[in-house]
């Protein structure tokens, strides 16, 4: 498995991106200003990571996917850990991460790459999303913050 940065010509694996950020809107708007990455794997693209700026000496990995039949097989984690070196070897002092409350497995995955909670955004997912959205049986409504200092 290797982890390229996308080029701008390349078209960007949106299905994948849609996985973790069901608003195209949202994702098109952040894909303009981020970098994109890709994991690759039996010659297909099987996982995604896209760290955007956000203020002096921070970034923010706004989008983490991998394709779910390669899901639990340790690429979300290494696509985190290579954001997180990606943003250290820009410069940047801050890494931060937001998910629903609902994101059990993410807030483990975060966690264990490092990042702590700093705060939750309410009803974040109230005021950006038009539909309810469900994950583990639960209604996403808040956005769980979590940063490092690297
Ligand atoms: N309890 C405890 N630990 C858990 C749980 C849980 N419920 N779920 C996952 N974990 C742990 C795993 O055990 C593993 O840790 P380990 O290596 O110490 O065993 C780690 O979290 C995740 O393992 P990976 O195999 O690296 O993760 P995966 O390749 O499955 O990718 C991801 C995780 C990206 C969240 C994937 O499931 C996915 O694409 N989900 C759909 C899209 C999504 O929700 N993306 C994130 C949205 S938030 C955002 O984009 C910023
Ligand atoms: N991801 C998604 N859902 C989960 C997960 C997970 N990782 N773990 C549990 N759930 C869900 C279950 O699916 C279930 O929901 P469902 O009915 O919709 O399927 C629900 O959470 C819990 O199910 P129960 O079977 O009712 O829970 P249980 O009888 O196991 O009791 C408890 C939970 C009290 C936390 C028990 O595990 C326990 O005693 N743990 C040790 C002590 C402890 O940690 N106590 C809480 C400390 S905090 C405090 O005391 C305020």
């Amino acid at each position: 498995m290797e982890i390229r940065k996308l080029a701008r010509q390349e078209q960007p694996p949106m299905e994948l991106l849609l996985l973790a950020d069901p608003s195209q809107q949202l994702v098109e708007q952040y894909m303009k200003r981020g970098e994109c990455y890709v994991a690759e794997a039996d010659g297909a693209v099987v996982g995604v990571y896209v760290l955007l700026p956000t203020r002096p000496d921070t970034a923010e990995i706004v989008n983490v996917a991998v394709h779910e039949l390669y899901q639990g097989q340790g690429i979300g984690k290494r696509l985190v850990n290579h954001a997180i070196q990606t943003a250290k070897a820009q410069g940047c002092k801050t890494v931060e991460i937001g998910t629903g409350n609902s994101g059990v497995g993410q807030l483990a995955l975060y966690q264990k790459c490092g990042f702590r909670i700093t705060g939750v955004d309410r009803d974040f997912f109230l005021r950006h999303y038009d539909e309810p959205i469900y994950e583990n049986g639960i209604q996403v409504v808040d956005m769980v913050r979590l940063s490092q200092d690297i």
